[in-house]
C-alpha cells in the first residue's frame, strides 16, 4: 500500500460498524479467558477504531478505559456512542501512535487490542506493550494467521504482498512466550465475525470512488474481500488472552 493511501483506507471505514473482524460475543468470550475475579480498573484499548470492542469493555468491565487510535474522526464517533450508550464518563479517548509508549501511560490491568497490533508488528507490539502492564496484568490481542499449512495459492499471493510477516497460531503463542507473556487461553474468531467486518464495506467503497475516483487501496480492499469469499478457510484472527507473571 503506497503512503498517501492510508487517509483513505481509514476514511473508508469511517461508515462502517467495526474496522475489523470481531463482534460483541468475541469480545465477551475473550474476556472469559481472564483469570477470575482479576482486578479490572484501568484499561487500555490500542487501535479502537469507533470503539466496537471499547463499548463492551466499558459495559462489562465498569472499569475506566483509555481508547487510543490514529485517525481523530473514529474517536470522534467513539465519543457519540459512548455518550449514546451511558457509558462516555468511563471512556477517554487519545488521539496517538500505540508505538508511542511515552504517552500512553503504564500501570494498566488490562491492554485490549483487536486486529490493530499488526499495524506497528505483532512482535514488535508484544514487546513494546508488556511494560505498559501491572504485575498480574493481561493482555488481549487478536491477529491474522493461517489456518492450514498450505493454504490456497490466491491468499499466499495476496498476503505475501499485503502482510508478509503473516504467521501461524503455533508461531504467534511461541511468540508470545518469547515476549515473557503467559499464555491464558486462545481461540479462532467465527466466520460470522468477518461478515460483520466486511458490512456496509460495499456501499463504502461506493460513496468513496464518487468523491475520490478509483484507486488502488478500494481495489485492494475488494480483492480482500473476494479472497476471503473464496479461501476464507485457509486464515483468519487468533484472539490471545496472555499474562505478565506476578
Ligand atoms: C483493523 S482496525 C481495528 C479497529 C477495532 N479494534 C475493531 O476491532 O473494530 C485497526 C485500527 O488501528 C488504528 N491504527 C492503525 N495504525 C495505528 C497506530 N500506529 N496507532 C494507533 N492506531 C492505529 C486504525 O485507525 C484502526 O482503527
Amino acid at each position: 500500500m503506497q503512503d498517501d493511501d492510508l487517509p483513505l483506507l481509514f476514511e473508508l471505514f469511517e461508515s462502517t460498524p467495526r474496522q475489523g473482524p470481531g463482534s460483541v460475543a468475541s469480545t465477551h468470550r475473550a474476556l472469559t479467558l481472564l483469570p477470575d475475579g482479576m482486578r479490572i480498573e484501568r484499561v487500555l484499548d490500542l487501535g479502537c477504531g469507533t470503539g466496537a470492542s471499547t463499548l463492551v469493555l466499558a459495559e462489562d468491565t465498569g472499569a475506566q478505559i483509555t481508547a487510543v487510535d490514529i485517525h481523530p474522526p473514529f474517536l470522534e464517533t467513539l465519543r457519540g456512542r459512548a455518550a449514546e450508550r451511558g457509558v462516555a464518563g468511563r471512556i477517554t479517548t487519545l488521539v496517538a501512535d500505540m508505538s508511542d509508549t511515552d504517552v500512553l501511560g503504564d500501570g494498566y490491568d488490562l491492554v485490549w487490542a483487536e486486529g490493530s497490533a499488526y499495524n506497528i508488528g505483532f512482535t514488535n507490539a508484544l514487546r513494546l506493550w508488556r511494560p505498559l502492564l501491572r504485575p498480574g496484568g493481561c493482555l488481549v490481542v487478536s491477529e491474522l494467521v493461517w489456518f492450514t499449512a498450505e493454504p490456497a495459492a490466491r491468499a499466499v499471493e495476496f498476503f505475501t504482498e499485503h502482510y508478509p510477516e503473516m504467521g501461524d497460531e503455533a508461531q504467534r503463542l511461541g511468540d508470545a512466550r518469547e515476549a515473557g507473556y503467559e499464555v491464558l487461553g486462545s481461540f479462532r474468531l467465527p466466520p460470522g465475525d468477518w461478515h460483520a467486518y466486511y458490512d456496509g464495506v460495499d456501499e463504502a467503497l461506493q460513496d468513496a470512488v464518487r468523491r475520490h475516483g478509483e484507486r488502488e487501496i478500494y481495489a485492494a480492499t475488494r480483492l480482500e474481500k473476494e479472497i476471503y469469499a473464496a479461501c476464507g478457510d485457509d486464515y483468519g484472527y487468533v484472539c490471545l488472552a496472555l499474562r505478565v507473571p506476578e
